[in-house]
Order: C-alpha cells, then structure tokens, then sequence
C-alpha cells in the first residue's frame, strides 16, 4: 500500500464549538458535519502513568480527531521532513491528524483523558509502528 505524501501543514487545531449556559458546557461532534469525515470508532486513553509516551506510529488510511476531554498533553507530529508540537488542553478544541503522519503523544497532565474519533475501525494492517520504515516509505 502506498503512504499518502501528507505533510505536518496539512494537520490543524479545529475549533469544534461550544454550548455554555450557567450549569456548564456540551461540545458536539457530528459525522461529516463540524467532522469532515465519517466517524467508524471512537476510544480515549486515560490513567497514562506519569512520564509515559503513547502512540509511535503511523496509519496509511485512517485520521483522528484528538481532543483533551480532560487535562493537557502534546501530540508530536512528523512527516519526515518536518516536526510539529501541539499542546491539547480544551475539550472543545481537536487537533485534525490526517493520514500518513508519524506521531507520538506525551507530557500527559495527571487526570488527562485523551479522546480519539477515527475514520476506520482498528486495522493492524493500517498501522506502521517501525519509525525507520516510516521513513523509507515517505521517501
Ligand atoms: P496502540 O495503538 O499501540 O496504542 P497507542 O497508540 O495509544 O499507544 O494500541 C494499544 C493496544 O490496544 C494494542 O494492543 C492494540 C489495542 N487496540 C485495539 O484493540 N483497538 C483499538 O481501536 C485501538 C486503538 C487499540
């Protein structure tokens, strides 16, 4: 399978709204509406002991919406040419990672709850976990 040419540019903080009214706020996030594709899963990462990385890898197809339901925490994403560091701590903000990008996830604050809505349900075979290879196969 080929690796989509996308770079880091391509990936942007999406502001995804926000209803407040006196007894606190709702953030809604609906199909191909304020999400520009198809949600088919969604999962969140949570109680990450303090220190610890996630993520090392990189998808051929699949893209996500990251949000920090809860906390703060940075997502490092790299294209193999270029780097870039974003700091998530608003829930009603999503950081958009299309396809064919390295990423990790780290510096979570403790109570951090990491929300994830994906465009495929979980594939191994959509996965490239080998940096180095990632690295070859973006060249
Ligand atoms: P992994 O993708 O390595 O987590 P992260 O990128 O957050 O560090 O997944 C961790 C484990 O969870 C791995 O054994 C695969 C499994 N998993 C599923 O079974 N279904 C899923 O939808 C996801 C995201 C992971």
């Amino acid at each position: 399978m080929k690796l989509k040419n996308n770079t880091v540019f391509d990936c942007s903080v999406i502001d995804v709204s926000k209803v407040h009214n006196e007894a606190g706020n709702i953030t809604v996030a609906e199909n191909l509406k304020n999400i520009p594709f198809e949600v088919k899963r969604v999962y969140y990462l949570y109680d990450i002991p303090g220190g610890e990385a996630r993520g090392g890898h990189a998808h051929y197809e699949l893209e996500q919406y990251i949000i920090a339901a809860s906390g703060s925490f940075n997502v490092i994403l790299s294209d193999g040419q270029n780097r870039k560091i974003v700091t998530l701590n608003r829930p009603n903000f999503a950081l958009h990672v299309v396809s064919g990008l390295w990423r990790e996830l780290d510096n979570f604050s403790s109570g951090s709850v990491c929300l994830v809505l994906a465009s495929l349900k979980y594939d191994e075979s959509d996965y490239i976990r080998d940096y180095r290879e990632f690295l070859k196969l973006k060249k």
